[in-house]
């Protein structure tokens, strides 16, 4: 079968053509699996609920060449819903909490691989997060107020660095090309959109150049990482 480990995009699926090679065609979403549950729904950018990844990804495929197809990704887990807009205050607030929160989730993983090692390379763990592990003076996970993590990112600056970096080697995979699609992000904006209702006004800030791709220096600014020589990508595995 020239099907059988031939791989295809999302949205499409594989056929054999009259010469007997596979080819990737737009899957007809009717073809989909109907969700068994609703967390299966999503919500695309066009605001509109979709039963399932595979129905939205097939009717992207179908819109292909289109502005329409070109536009559409997927926004969110879950049907779609009312997001309170997000005031300019709390846009500035936001990176401050998601920065910390970077942080935290390494931590965690830095905790839990000393007990079944593979979350985190040799490398990583070693050079960079054992650092910030073994400080004393860090800010332990906690729902913190505001001035509390502005004061933190003053003095232990140099402990949010690697963890921004991080989580930008994190998502920079399809292609690891240093820099971020939408469908590159969405594995930390999907979940993160329903509940947070400032992430989409915050990553479309992070794409200052507006070329839909988050860059590493654009990322970096956004977490409040100014300084040129703080954006290495020698910190990117
Ligand atoms: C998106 O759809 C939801 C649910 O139908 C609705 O409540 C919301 O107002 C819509 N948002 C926008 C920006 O149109």
């Amino acid at each position: 079968d020239p099907c059988g480990n031939f791989h295809c995009k999302r949205g499409r699926i594989c056929e054999v053509d009259k010469e007997n090679r596979p080819v990737c065609i737009c899957q007809d979403p009717m073809t989909c699996p109907p969700s068994t549950k609703e967390f299966e729904h999503v919500c695309g950018t066009d605001n509109k609920t979709y039963d399932t990844s595979c129905q939205l990804f097939a009717t992207k495929c179908s819109f292909e060449g289109t502005k329409k197809g070109h536009h559409l990704h997927l926004d969110y887990r879950g049907a779609c819903k009312y997001i309170a807009p997000c005031t300019d205050y709390e846009l500035r607030q936001f990176p401050l909490r998601m920065r910390d929160w970077l942080k935290n989730v390494l931590m965690q993983l830095y905790s839990r691989d000393s007990e079944s090692p593979g979350f985190l390379t040799e490398k990583q763990k070693n050079i960079q997060v054992k650092k910030i592990f073994e400080n004393e003076k860090r800010l332990k996970a906690g729902d913190h107020p505001i001035d509390l993590l502005v004061r933190d990112f003053e003095k232990n600056y140099h402990m949010y660095v690697y963890p921004v970096h991080w989580q930008f080697s994190q998502l920079d995979l399809h292609p690891t090309d240093r820099f971020l699609s939408h469908s590159e992000l969405a594995p930390l904006r999907a979940p993160l959109v329903p509940m947070e209702h400032c992430t989409s006004p915050f990553f479309n800030e992070c794409d200052a150049n507006k070329d839909k791709l988050v860059s590493l220096i654009e990322w970096g600014h956004c977490f409040g990482i100014k300084a040129a020589e703080d954006i290495n990508e020698n910190l990117l595995l």
